[in-house]
């Protein structure tokens, strides 16, 4: 039984609670024979800035360096609404990501068959739904400077955040979406805005020269209002969409919520792979956030964080068969009519975040036997 080593980054609000929930899983991979997971637990965000002062402390980023996967929860919450902006609970994992050189975000928004109806778009239009969002993750309008507020002369304040691309970044991040559609449905859109944008420009000439090594890829461009529209619209259409940091921030958003709950959605972000070692730097994410309104009630949905996993047996540990009976054990525990708060229509039945854990633990066994 081979053994990896995985950092668990808590972070904030519901994470320790969905961390347990790892933890389990973890043991029953190990008590099962499949794999054994070398388990870290360290701080990052809000957490860590109480303890440390700092949203990222060098151990954690050691740690994470050191990982063969990174999986982590979620940071902030009003409690740090006051520390200053390069120690707010977001730096951290900004930092961690820049860091870590992880460039590359894939963000899926596949619809849980038993989940149709609780997207707010019809049913029809996101049943069955397959779609990935490539999101280029340490550039653009998030890192580029000069990003700072500035008092003028007048006594008036400028706020400047800096949107900036270069080639080999736009290249990178257009590569990985078109090797990864050759193993799905073969089409990818690119997102951007270059009829106002001079990064759109540039990033529309670079993914169009790209596309060219991939003549069985379809590709299209689409200014990137007009997809947050047709997301909405007829989220099917999309297979694999590739798009700048900020942009990629806001459709994931978007076309997460089109399969009924931010609560179920996972995250990969992958750097480059090192060529003497064939080792990719990687941390695994839901997608949504540290939902302080119901930290501490144990009723978070564990979901997304378990799909993240599921993620890094996939990209990370080269064990795309249990990413695959993860997959199917989450969709059973959904299928047998098991509803966290966040996926259950008004009047229904909800489990906690623990009973959710072990349904999909449970459905694991079952699918061994
Ligand atoms: C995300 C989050 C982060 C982002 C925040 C917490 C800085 O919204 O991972 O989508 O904007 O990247
Ligand atoms: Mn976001």
């Amino acid at each position: 039984m081979k053994t990896y080593k995985l950092l668990l980054l808590p972070g904030d609000g519901i994470g320790p609670e969905i961390i347990g929930e790892i933890e389990k899983l973890v043991r029953f991979y190990r008590e099962a024979g499949i794999a054994d997971f070398a388990t870290e637990k360290a701080l990052i965000g809000g957490a860590s800035y109480d303890a440390y002062g700092a949203p990222l402390t060098g151990k954690t980023l050691k740690l994470a360096r050191d990982a063969d996967a990174v999986l982590l929860v979620a940071v902030g919450g009003p409690k740090w609404a006051g520390v200053p902006f390069d120690k707010r609970p977001e730096a951290g994992l900004l930092g961690l990501r820049k860091a870590l050189g992880l460039f590359a975000n894939l963000r899926p928004a596949i619809c849980y068959p038993a989940l149709a109806d609780a997207s707010s778009l019809k049913p029809e239009l996101v049943q069955g739904l397959d779609m990935l969002i490539v999101r280029e993750l340490i550039g653009g309008v998030y890192f580029g400077e000069p990003k700072e507020i500035v008092t003028l002369e007048n006594g008036e304040k400028r706020a400047v955040d800096t949107q900036l691309y270069t080639t080999h970044e736009i290249e990178r991040i257009a590569r990985v979406a078109f090797e990864l559609a050759r193993k799905r449905a073969k089409r990818v859109t690119s997102a951007e805005k270059h009829n106002a944008m001079k990064t759109g420009v540039l990033w529309k000439e670079v993914v169009t020269r790209v596309g060219a090594d991939y003549p069985d890829i379809e590709l299209n461009h689409i200014f990137v209002d007009n997809c947050g529209m047709q997301i909405v619209r007829r989220p099917k259409q999309f297979d694999v969409i590739v798009t700048d940091n900020l942009f990629g921030d806001i459709l994931s958003d978007v076309a997460a919520m089109t399969t009924g709950s931010l609560g179920i959605l996972p995250s990969a972000s992958l750097g480059e792979t090192d060529p003497a070692t064939g080792k990719a730097n990687a941390m695994y994410e839901p997608v949504h956030g540290s939902a302080p309104d119901i930290t501490g009630k144990g009723i978070a949905n564990p979901i997304a964080t378990l799909s993240s996993l599921s993620m890094a047996f996939r990209y990370s540990f080269d064990l795309p068969e249990e990413s695959d009976r993860l997959e199917k054990a989450i969709a059973g525990a959904l299928a047998k009519g098991l509803r966290t708060a966040d996926i259950a229509k008004p009047g229904e039945a909800t489990v906690n975040t623990s009973q959710m854990g072990d349904a999909i633990i449970a459905a694991l066994k079952e699918s061994l036997a």
